[in-house]
């Protein structure tokens, strides 16, 4: 039987064994609850303070800036209700091609509390047009929080975002953005970006489920948004998750650390990929960018053209030991294409989209299998 091939990083990357034994031995050894005033409760607290000091230090933001959560959905909600809530916003941009963690969220909101939100269009890449964003806030002197994803999860697009948090410094607005999908693949430095809060989650970059952050720039002092103890400098309630915490630093400090020589190695693959497929399957249309510049190098997203056999290629690539995934939410039994597939054009009338999410742990050997089955399949 051959060896199962892992291309959906994007969903949850694979844990590191350095984290796991990190995570092992944490859980063996910080018993004690960290709000805990003897030794035992200290040694886990001084472990969580570590662990901050190690993800504040990647980001190079100050310790007292980065609030654990449990992962990225959390985070999100956060900063979105807090600026609402307790910062006196009262209009909401984000792009239509947002984690639903952010669009169901402000959704929510708006029903809610009566909060305007404005969906920013994209262009057929899932690029915003950053002159609607220069507009919306030069048109009106609404109290704004702009929230626009660093890099999204099923096509891999990079928005602009140094040019967005200039904007929205320039017109009094705050800046939210949800890297999820790039912390730990891109470098990203607060101390020189106009940004208000930052969304990150441990499992995307090889560190445990269950467990985020959440970045908040000290000129914004927040209420907790969860409520209870005074966990977080009283900013999210909750014993905390010691071991994720631990894991999720582990994970941090090894992407940067192997940051420039892993990206270089996915970033091969995926153009090896985007190139085998464009000369031995030019029906299938690339819908990512192709550049690693304008595109996660994590992400690749394809058009496959509708077919007896294609529809059924999810099925058919899981079968043949590949893990993909088809970008798509499944309602009522139905498959419907993804918010993200409809915003960017009429994919779904004719086929179907399908994202391969690759790491260092993948191979060129895989890559050949994968071209292989889709010979087959499409
Ligand atoms: C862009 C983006 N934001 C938020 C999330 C939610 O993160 P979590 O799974 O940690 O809740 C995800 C997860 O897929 C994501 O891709």
């Amino acid at each position: 039987m051959k060896k199962s091939i892992y291309l959906d990083n994007a969903a949850s990357a694979p844990i590191l064994d350095d984290v796991v034994e990190v995570m092992a031995d944490a859980l063996r050894t910080l018993n004690g609850n960290p709000s805990s005033t003897h030794k035992f409760g200290r040694k886990a607290k001084a472990a969580i303070e570590q662990s901050r000091k190690t993800i504040a230090g990647c980001l190079n933001a100050s310790i007292g800036e980065i609030f654990f959560t449990s992962g990225g959905t959390e985070a999100n909600n956060t900063a979105l209700h807090c600026a609402v809530d307790q910062l006196g916003v009262t209009r909401l941009i984000i792009s239509s091609i947002e984690h639903p963690s952010i669009i169901n969220t402000a959704n929510y909101i708006a029903t809610h509390q009566g909060i305007e939100v404005v969906q920013l269009t994209v262009n057929e890449h899932g690029l915003i047009h950053i002159d609607e964003l220069k507009n919306l806030l030069e048109g009106s002197n609404q109290k704004t929080l702009v929230s626009i994803m660093h890099a999204n999860n099923e096509i891999g697009t990079i928005q602009p975002v140094d040019q967005i948090g200039v904007l929205c410094q320039e017109h009094g607005a705050l800046f939210h953005t949800d890297a999820v999908q790039t912390i730990g693949h891109l470098p990203f430095d607060v101390s020189t970006r106009p940004i208000s809060f930052l969304s990150a989650s441990g499992h995307k970059f090889h560190g445990p489920k269950g467990i985020g952050f959440l970045y908040v720039n000290s000129d914004n002092i927040i209420e907790p948004y969860i409520q209870g103890g005074s966990q977080e400098r009283n900013v999210r309630a909750g014993t905390e998750n010691v071991a994720g915490i631990v894991g999720m630093a582990k994970a941090l400090s090894h992407c940067y650390e192997h940051m420039s020589e892993k990206s270089d190695y996915v970033k091969e693959l995926r153009s090896y990929l985007i190139e085998q497929l464009r000369v031995k399957l030019p029906q299938i249309e690339l819908v990512s960018y192709a550049s690693s510049d304008d595109c996660l190098f994590t992400i690749v997203n394809f058009h496959i053209p509708s077919s007896a056999k294609s529809d059924l290629l999810l099925m058919n690539l899981d079968i043949a030991g590949i893990a993909a995934s088809g970008g798509s939410a499944c309602s009522s039994g139905a498959e419907k294409p993804s918010h993200v597939i409809e915003a960017i054009g009429n994919y779904s009338e004719n086929g179907k989209c399908v994202r391969f999410s690759m790491s260092f742990m993948n191979t060129k050997a895989e890559l050949d299998r994968v071209v292989d089955a889709l010979t087959k399949y499409v």
